[in-house]
């Protein structure tokens, strides 16, 4: 049961965005996605939700994307896109309750109750979201995605979150909090695909990872592997050294500046 990409190619109007890509994410993996600024990424996320038209193919646990109905999907994976917007002042609990209704647990009194209370903000739960500050609401958002997928491991198979930079808004304690809960989700045996930025945080918490560059997976696999100062710096277009503490397993990227 993975998430299997074959050959995908999205375009924008007449604009190729993503090229014949090919990459695997396992479940029990937290599988990282990372790359420069317009590389694809958040189209990727979208394409393997079944959010854009595309060719190629496209598996998740077996199931072909461009043929699964909505219900299916919903069942299956939940989404937490790299911005959302809410255009009515709705409450935060409203806000993991659309949660609920996507996937198939509007039954279950609490659960959006206990989703808030994993990402430390059931305390806000009757205020507006439109009160809280970015990355309270990116936890909220994090939140709703809990309360639809729930349990990591469903009758017909794993599940999957979906999470383009669930951590771009928030402070270092945030960060491992909602890189825990991503862990957690893994480890009992769902799945995990997660659009990264911070590298360290990638090379502490990814089981595997792609590295993107305009529109082409050009490197993936274990981080220990991939994280060379040849492909980061490749793939970035600056220098980045990737070193290893003394006593540790887990490499840290600093970039280098410039000296003349
Ligand atoms: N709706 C759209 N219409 C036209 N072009 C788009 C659209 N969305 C994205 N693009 C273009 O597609 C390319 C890839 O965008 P994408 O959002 O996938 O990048 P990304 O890797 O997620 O970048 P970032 O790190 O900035 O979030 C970019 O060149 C972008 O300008
Ligand atoms: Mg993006």
């Amino acid at each position: 049961m993975s998430l299997v990409v074959n050959d995908l190619s999205v375009r924008y109007g007449r604009k190729l965005v993503l090229d014949t890509l090919s990459l695997d994410a396992q479940r029990g993996h937290i599988t990282a996605i990372v790359g420069p600024n317009g590389s694809g990424k958040s189209t990727l996320i979208k394409a393997v939700c079944g959010d854009l038209p595309y060719d190629g193919s496209i598996r998740l646990n077996g199931l072909d994307i461009s043929r699964a109905e909505p219900w299916q999907l919903a069942a299956l994976r939940g989404v937490l896109p790299q911005a959302s917007v809410l255009a009515f002042p709705f409450h935060v609990i409203e806000v993991v309750r659309i949660g609920l209704q996507a996937g198939s647990g509007a039954e279950h009194d609490g659960r959006a109750e206990t989703a808030l209370a994993r990402v430390g903000l059931l305390g806000d739960a009757h205020r507006y979201y439109q009160e809280l500050s970015g990355g309270e609401q990116q936890r909220v958002q994090l939140a709703r995605v809990l309360a639809q997928v729930w349990e990591p491991v469903s009758d017909e198979g794993p599940r999957w979150l979906m999470l383009d930079e669930p951590v771009s808004s928030l402070d270092v304690a945030h960060q491992m909090q909602v890189m825990d809960i991503a862990r957690d989700f893994a480890v009992n045996g769902g799945g995990v695909l997660a659009v990264m930025h911070d590298l360290n945080l990638t090379a502490l918490y990814a089981d595997r990872m792609v590295v993107m560059s305009k529109g082409s997976v050009k490197a993936s696999g274990v981080p220990q592997d991939v994280m060379t100062d040849a492909v980061l710096s490749e793939a970035y277009g600056c220098a980045l050294q990737v070193n290893m503490p003394p006593a540790g397993t887990t490499p840290y990227i600093l970039p280098h500046a410039a000296t003349s």
